[in-house]
């Protein structure tokens, strides 16, 4: 199965970004300096739009410090931490892969936190994020009284197309998360349409049963534990058994990869949607720290880049 490739950004309020400045739009063959158009890109023509705006790029997402509005703890190392952010940013925080940067607003740039959104209210214009503590930048976060947010971006998950409301009408959708990985599955859930029929298999390790339940109210757990080898091994029987058209796995890299192949053994048909957990620093494809090299030793920014199998 190879893998093809797409920008997050391309045809959102954030494109043509600055890398159509220097020839290196992700999508483009004119931007990057091609005499020929060859994208297979079917939506408004980036070049167009670059040239219509004077050649000047959308702009990068811009931060602002807010209140952390309510705070609630899960066990000794998980909080649920919600935050004002306005009607317009809770609404565009509401898509499927969507997630934001944080950070103490006393710090500096490099202490930046990519983190899921779980859930939003355009209502009352909050967005809720989990953080499970885990080194110095994450600490930080866990004691900030306000935060400095910078956002939304889309591309948390990777094949996130497959995961919108639109393409999910009258589909069935199995999902399968361990630890912190469910907070970008709950935001999904609570999105989905009674014409969706989905399933969710859970590992509860690190963030436990309350958790998941509480803000897992559009779905119910089926728990297992994927570190024990049988169980691992029967989750397989239970994707085939699905017959889902999209399975989407929000767990580590170790486990995307193993239940990934699990899937595409039993359901070759179904569309794959995984975490993307590349390491992030500016979401905008440009500081690098997220690159990933394939086998043709091809390079790609894992923050825009939307991989599909
Ligand atoms: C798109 C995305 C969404 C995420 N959503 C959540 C979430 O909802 N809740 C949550 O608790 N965590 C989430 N994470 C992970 C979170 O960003 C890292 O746990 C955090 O950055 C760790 O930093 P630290 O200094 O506390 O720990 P460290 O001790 O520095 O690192 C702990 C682990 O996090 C990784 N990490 C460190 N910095 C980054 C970084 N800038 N980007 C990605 N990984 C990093 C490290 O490689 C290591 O595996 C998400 C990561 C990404 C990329
Ligand atoms: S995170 Fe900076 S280029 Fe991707």
């Amino acid at each position: 199965m190879s893998l093809t490739y797409g920008c997050v950004d391309a045809g959102t309020e954030y494109c043509p970004c600055n890398l159509a400045v220097t020839g290196d739009c992700l999508i483009c063959s004119r931007l990057q300096g091609k005499d020929t158009c060859d994208c297979d890109w079917s939506g408004v023509c980036i070049q167009n739009e670059f040239m219509q705006n004077g050649g000047r790029p959308s702009g990068l997402r811009r931060g602002f410090t807010t209140e952390v509005l309510q705070r609630k703890e899960y066990g000794d190392d998980l909080q649920v931490l919600t935050l004002v952010a306005g009607r317009g940013f809770a609404q565009r925080a509401s898509k499927p892969g969507s997630y934001v940067f944080l950070r103490h607003p006393k710090e500096m740039r490099f202490y930046d936190v990519p983190v899921s959104v779980l859930r939003t209210s355009e209502e009352a214009g909050t967005i809720s994020v989990a953080i499970k503590e885990q080194g110095h930048k994450s600490k930080i976060l866990l004691t900030a009284e306000r935060l400095e947010v910078r956002g939304v971006y889309g591309g948390g998950l990777q094949g996130v197309k497959y995961l919108q409301p639109g393409y999910l009408k009258g589909k069935k959708v199995l999902f399968v998360t361990k630890g912190v990985g469910a907070a970008p599955a709950l935001l999904t859930m609570s999105r989905l349409t009674p014409d969706t029929a989905a399933r969710w298999i859970a590992d509860a390790d690190k963030v436990g049963k309350e958790f998941l339940e509480e803000y897992g109210s559009a779905c119910r757990p089926q728990y297992v534990t994927l570190s024990q080898p049988d169980q691992l091994a029967a989750l397989q029987g239970t994707i085939r058994e699905s017959g889902c058209d999209v399975v989407a796995i929000m767990t580590s890299d170790y486990f995307v990869s193993v239940i990934r192949a699990l899937a595409r053994e039993v359901l070759p048909e179904a569309k794959l949607v995984w975490s993307n957990n590349a390491r992030m620093c500016c979401g905008e494809g440009i500081c690098g720290a997220c690159t990933q090299v394939d086998a043709d030793g091809e390079l790609f920014r894992m923050c825009k880049c939307q991989r599909e199998e």
